[in-house]
């Protein structure tokens, strides 16, 4: 079983969007009794709430529910629950090796370091929730083939 958390600041757009599109992925490929898939907020901000309207609707349109999901934030002891913890953005990242102090067993990766670098777009600010859903398939998909 390999046990995978996405995290981001709020967890109720990023990190949501991508354990629902990976849990869909690996439903897809056949895959889904092999993986258990999470997500958490590095922050306590949203702790709670339900998933964004954006990144709600815009999984809606690919058939996608996000049901039963509210934040939680992430805790240390969670280092040693999941073997691949996979944050946003390098802010995600920081704040999580403060967290954990470190990363002894390289499981913090960040998503897009899967698909060639870079931060997947913060729709929080930015209102585009198409742009963060393509980076998000695009890090998932690239971390499936990684997996499988
Ligand atoms: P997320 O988006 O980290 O992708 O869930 C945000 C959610 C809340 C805030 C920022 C980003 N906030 O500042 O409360």
């Amino acid at each position: 079983m390999k046990k995978i958390l996405f995290v981001c600041l709020g967890n109720i757009c990023r990190s949501p969007m991508a354990e629902f599109v990976m849990r869909d992925m690996v439903e897809k490929a056949g895959a889904g009794g092999g993986f258990l898939i999470a997500s958490a907020a590095t922050s306590a901000e949203e702790t709670g709430n339900p998933v964004h309207h954006g990144t709600r609707k815009k999984l809606a349109e690919h058939g996608i529910s996000t049901s039963g999901k509210y934040a939680v934030q992430l805790k240390r002891d969670d280092y040693g629950k999941y073997d691949l913890i996979i944050g946003m953005d390098d802010y995600n990242i920081r704040s999580m090796l403060r967290l954990f102090g470190g990363d002894p067993s390289g499981k913090v990766k960040k998503l897009l370091d899967f698909a060639g670098g870079g931060n997947i777009a913060d729709p929080w600010y930015t209102g585009n929730f198409d742009e963060t859903y393509d980076d998000v398939v695009r890090g998932c998909s690239a971390l499936l083939d990684s997996l499988t």
